[in-house]
């Protein structure tokens, strides 16, 4: 059996068996600051990665570590609580593994989330960002042979955002009264954050924001056929070439995120009930 196959076969085998033969219908992947909204879940299994089997350890700080088996919004859903990031030096593989397994589980959608840094001026720190498209310069998790048993070679990205979540989404925003804006998503590997030459660069073709993350999830994702829909929180201005705002990921991503993740909670929450 195909190497790859093998280390998704035992973690999903040893999912199931916590499932109780339950069905997630909805895959939720939260990143850094953003754990919080796994308190919103009513928790029927909370499996430390550790005891996964081929499930690593995120490093990455604001990231607990748990997969949750729970209730949202009367839906079954699987959360991570924290994922795995290309920087940390796992293969696309181990970063994309807990997709692969979620869809293996039954989920039919996925919703990501990330702090990112804004490139678009109009943007302001602790802002909401809807992700209506993305620009990879990661590696693509999907080169190698094909899973043939998940999906087509060459899977088409030109709706990877699914446009019905994104317009609910921005309906139970406007009636929660939560600003939400519209952007694309830049995914650079990090973990060295980005030169005002390169925000430059990134601003002029077409970015409005940039991380360190989820595009390798939804291409597998997509590659899966799972509807995908996405948040960013804008957590500091990548966009101000002047200022040089030294960056602290400890304390200002963090918390930045913290404060905005009551909101995207807020929508995750509604939106799943929307689904
Ligand atoms: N750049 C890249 N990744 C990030 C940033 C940033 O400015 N902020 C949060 N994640």
């Amino acid at each position: 059996m195909d190497k790859r196959m093998k280390i998704i076969n035992e973690a999903e085998a040893f999912l199931r068996g916590k499932l109780g033969g339950i069905t997630p219908e909805v895959g939720i992947v939260l990143g850094s600051g953003l754990g919080k909204f796994g308190d919103k879940i009513e928790p029927i299994e909370v499996i430390p990665y550790k005891d996964i089997p081929n499930f690593v350890t995120s490093t990455a700080m604001g990231h607990k570590g748990n997969f949750i088996f729970g209730k949202v919004s009367g839906k079954y859903v699987c959360a991570m609580q924290g994922r795995f990031h290309y920087y940390e030096g796992y293969p696309m593989d181990v970063v994309t593994l807990p997709i692969r397994v979620m869809a293996r589980l039954g989920i039919k959608t996925l919703f990501v989330s990330n702090a990112a840094g804004g490139i678009n001026t109009g943007f302001q720190v602790g802002d909401l960002m809807i992700i209506e498209d993305h620009i990879n310069t990661m590696p693509n998790p999907l080169i190698g042979p094909n899973h043939e048993q998940f999906g087509e070679r060459f899977p088409d990205m030109s709706c990877a955002y699914d446009q019905e979540i994104i317009a609910k989404a921005e309906e139970i925003a406007r009636k929660l009264k939560i600003r939400v804006r519209r952007g694309v998503y830049l995914a650079n590997t990090g973990p060295s954050y980005e030169t005002p030459a390169e925000i430059r660069f990134y601003r002029t073709i077409g970015a409005d924001a940039v991380g360190m993350s989820t595009v390798p999830e939804v291409l597998v994702a997509r590659h899966c056929g799972l509807k995908v829909f996405g948040m960013s929180i804008i957590t500091n201005e990548a966009n101000s070439i002047i200022s040089q705002v030294k960056i602290n990921h400890g304390e200002d991503v963090v918390r930045i995120a913290d404060e905005a993740a009551d909101k995207m909670s807020k929508i995750f929450t509604r939106l799943v009930g929307e689904l």
